[in-house]
């Protein structure tokens, strides 16, 4: 097998040719279809930038109507699909539960599993963006202990989540702008961001043939992992125990300096980018804004700011082009919408959802597409002789 190239973690390795995303890692640049990620963050709503992401182009009015309606339409669930939420008990994981269920969805409506036409696409991918919601809100009310939630007609995407994830049979919840403001800004900022490891799985699903639903499930359970969407996660945990146990970031930084200790600093460093996530730059401007206008003091903001000045100043970060990514600052903005810390990791799946589909429909549609089999560089034995079990 001499003539396999080893690329461990396919650091160097184009799996594929695609038009939806383009990184410049070395300039801090993303943008989706050809449009910066500023301007999409700054205009769009989480809507419109999957309409984008998905289909390749920005919708006007009469598109936009017609994506919403079908979100709309599609976002109850059947009612047999509710009773599997009685099964998982308050323990369940959200993101186990978000992944089996998305696959489940095929069961209820096999019609999405087998597009054959454009109209059948769109009404597949309106499908998945809106139950994913719905699922991920349910999944929340589970979790509490508390009555599923439905969908409201008359709600926008990110507000009929909120209704779902914070009005109780008794009460209402009604978003202020700035929290809408800030949830679509979020999701907008996850909507892709090509081949990383959850949307290669969902490419690797998908060019076996594999359906948008089980495809999109496997993504979901790629993300899970702290390397990558848990990352949101673990950065609150880690800026949670230094400020509760009181640890010095300087200290806490020759920590994770130290190879030995298994640590490092969580929504730090990038396989892409070496200079700033721009989604981190955006990010971070907006948690200011919106603790600002919401009047909330968050002391995990003063950690990950301290943490930050301290990395930016060091030798081991600066050498290594170590910057914040995506969620070194996305938690902040959570926690101020009242999003529990077990659902972080669904709202980045929520918001990758368009990039999935988006990388699906590639996969999907190209006549030329090959199943991805990667090979690998074999290490182990050979030419072993097999013992008799009384001889072993
Ligand atoms: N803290 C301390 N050291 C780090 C960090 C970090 N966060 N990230 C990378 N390094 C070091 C790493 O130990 C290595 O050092 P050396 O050259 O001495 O062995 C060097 O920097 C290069 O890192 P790498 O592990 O080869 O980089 P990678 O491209 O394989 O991994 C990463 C990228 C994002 C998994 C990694 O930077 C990391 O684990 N970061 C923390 C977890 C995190 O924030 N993940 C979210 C990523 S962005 C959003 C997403 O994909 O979900």
């Amino acid at each position: 097998t001499g003539y396999i190239t080893l690329d461990d973690g396919y650091s160097n390795t184009g799996s594929c040719q695609s038009d939806v995303t383009f990184i410049d890692g070395e300039k801090g640049i993303l943008r989706y279809r050809g449009y910066p990620i500023e301007q999409i963050a700054q205009n769009s709503s989480f809507i419109e930038a999957a309409y984008l992401v998905i289909f390749g182009k920005l919708c006007n009015q009469q598109e936009r109507d017609d994506f919403a309606d079908l979100l709309s339409e599609n976002a109850p669930l059947h009612q047999s699909m509710l009773k599997h939420f009685d099964g998982y008990g308050s323990n369940g994981q959200p993101m186990a539960i978000l992944s089996a269920m998305v696959n489940s969805l095929t069961a209820y409506d096999p019609q999405v599993m087998h597009p054959e036409d454009e109209n059948d696409l769109v009404y597949a991918a309106a499908s998945l963006i809106s139950k994913v919601r719905t699922i991920a809100a349910a999944s929340h009310k589970t979790t509490i202990g508390e009555p599923i939630i439905y969908p409201r007609k008359d709600l926008k995407y990110v507000e009929n989540f909120l209704h779902m994830m914070f009005s109780t049979p008794y009460s209402e919840y009604e978003p202020t702008p700035e929290v809408v403001r800030a949830l679509n800004m979020f999701l907008v900022l996850h909507a892709d961001h090509e081949q990383n490891c959850s949307t290669s799985t969902v490419r690797m699903v998908a060019s076996s043939k594999a359906n948008m639903f089980a495809s999109a499930s496997a993504g979901i359970s790629a993300l899970w992992g702290r390397l990558h969407g848990g990352a949101n996660v673990a950065v609150i945990e880690m800026l949670q125990k230094i400020h509760d146990e009181g640890v010095d970031p300087s200290v806490f930084m020759n920590e994770v300096k130290d190879k030995e200790s298994g640590r490092k600093l969580m929504g730090f460093g990038h396989r892409v980018y070496k200079n700033f996530d721009p989604r981190a730059t955006i990010l971070k401007d907006a948690a200011f804004d919106m603790l600002e206008k919401m009047n909330i003091e968050d002391p995990l903001l003063d950690v990950a700011l301290k943490l930050e000045e301290v990395a930016l100043q060091d030798d081991y970060f600066v050498e290594r082009k170590l910057y914040p990514n995506v969620d070194f600052y996305s938690g902040i903005i959570l926690r101020a919408i009242g999003i529990p810390l077990d659902m972080f990791t669904v709202m980045f799946a929520i918001g990758r959802m368009p990039g999935w589909i988006a990388n699906w429909k590639e996969v999907h549609e190209d006549p030329k597409a090959r199943i991805y089999r990667p090979r690998q560089v074999y290490q182990g034995e050979v030419d072993k002789l097999w013992v008799p079990r009384d001889q072993r």
